[in-house]
């Protein structure tokens, strides 16, 4: 009975508005959506932002990238970055949102293009919850509509009965749409959305209706560029989009400036202590993804196999928020070789055998010989035995 709505994915569901007692736990989401946990920013932003603001949009395209970027606000108000990356990648981003053409956002795994596209929607209109999650089994009804059987049977097909998918709650409300994983969706279902994203109209032919797409709405779709070939996007489909490419982290420095924001962020929603002495250990863990991931140590001198894992920023920040938990509940808080090295292990060892291999040889040929790296090597050595 309820099949109809639950094509519509729960997101559609949470999206319809909270019930009281849920906002009022809103304050101890486990992970608050982003425009609850950045509201004061948001709300600082919208105050001071005099710049013209395309139709129902909260902020101004500059304050949309300054929110990303972070930046300091005329009366002192600082807004943290939230994406660590090229000016030009946002600023291009946040423009396409402004035009009359959808945004994907395209890169490996891990290079933050759901956090984009969350922060983007959070900024633009105020709602980040507007979302369709892309899988093989995504049915069309989770990109139009679907039905309430039981009011469909009991009073024929009406507007009362429609369950409205995000996307077109999001074109009535002149609101950002988002669709992940698009490349995973089957093709014929990606389709959907080309009438909807040039026409701006979702027909419903079942009442001889149509929804129109209100000022305000766009779409941000999110793929994974090791998704390539599964379900390419149609051509047609394809110019209805702008393609921006998220990119790796472009020196060490900067991921391991990723990586500590966030952790310190993550730490801080599962209350466990940060202390300034972790640097130490995420700067290795930056360092061996890096090598690993680059097939080469960063000097330049050592070639190195790359195991199959991906290795991502994203991993990165797990294996480190691991550790400080490690830390915290077992240790003295202070975050210390030993509170990573399983975690680094679990990372790069995905394919028992041949992964194993080229761990080892990286320890013995690589971490052993390096200075200063003499207890994390010991640490390595422990686990991977
Ligand atoms: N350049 C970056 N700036 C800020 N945060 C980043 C950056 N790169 C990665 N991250 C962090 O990595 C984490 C994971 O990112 P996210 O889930 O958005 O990746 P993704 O590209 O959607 O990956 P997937 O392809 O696996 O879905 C987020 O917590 C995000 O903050
Ligand atoms: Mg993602």
């Amino acid at each position: 009975m309820e099949s109809a709505g639950a094509a519509t994915t729960s997101a559609g569901v949470a999206g319809e508005g909270p019930a009281e007692g849920a906002q009022e736990a809103a304050g101890q989401a486990l992970r608050p959506h982003a425009e609850d946990a950045f509201a004061a920013e948001l709300a600082a932003l919208a105050e001071q932002d005099d710049r013209p603001r395309p139709a129902r949009w909260l902020l101004s395209p500059w304050a949309v990238a300054t929110y990303l970027l972070g930046g300091t606000l005329p009366d002192g108000t600082v807004i943290t970055p939230k994406y660590v990356g090229p000016r030009r990648i946002v600023e291009v981003a946040v423009t396409t949102l402004a035009t009359d053409r959808a945004l994907l956002l395209l890169g490996v795994p891990g290079t933050a293009k759901t956090w984009v596209s969350e922060h983007l929607a959070a900024a633009v209109s105020g709602d980040s919850t507007l979302l369709v999650q892309g899988t093989a089994g995504t049915p069309e009804e989770a990109i139009r509509y679907g039905w309430n059987y039981a009011r469909l049977l009991a009073h024929g097909p009406s507007r009362e009965a429609l369950v409205p998918s995000p996307v077109m709650r999001a074109m009535s409300e002149g609101m950002t749409a988002r669709v992940e994983e698009l490349t995973r969706i089957p093709a014929d279902v990606q389709d959907t959305l080309i009438t909807i994203l040039s026409e701006k109209t979702l027909p419903i032919p079942e009442l001889g209706q149509e929804v129109q797409a209100v000022r305000g709405f766009n779409l941000i779709a999110t793929a994974n560029d090791r998704d390539r070939g599964v379900n390419d996007l149609s051509s047609a489909l394809r110019r209805r989009f702008n393609t921006v490419v998220l990119p790796l982290p472009e020196s060490a420095d900067a991921e391991v400036d990723i990586v500590s924001r966030r952790v310190d962020q993550i730490g801080r929603s599962l209350d466990l202590p940060t202390g300034p002495d972790g640097i130490d250990e995420i700067r290795r863990v930056v360092t061996v993804f890096r090598e690993l991931r680059d097939g080469v140590t960063t000097d330049g001198r050592t070639k190195l196999k790359s195991p199959s894992g991906t290795l991502s920023t994203a991993e990165a920040i797990s294996v480190v928020t691991n550790g400080l938990a490690l830390a915290a509940h077992f240790g003295d808080g202070v975050l210390r070789p030993g509170d990573v090295a399983a975690g680094i292990l679990g990372a790069v060892v995905r394919d028992p055998a041949a992964d194993r291999v080229i761990w080892q040889e990286y320890l013995e040929a690589v971490v052993r010989e390096r200075d200063g790296w003499k207890d994390f090597y010991r640490a390595c050595r422990e686990v991977s035995a």
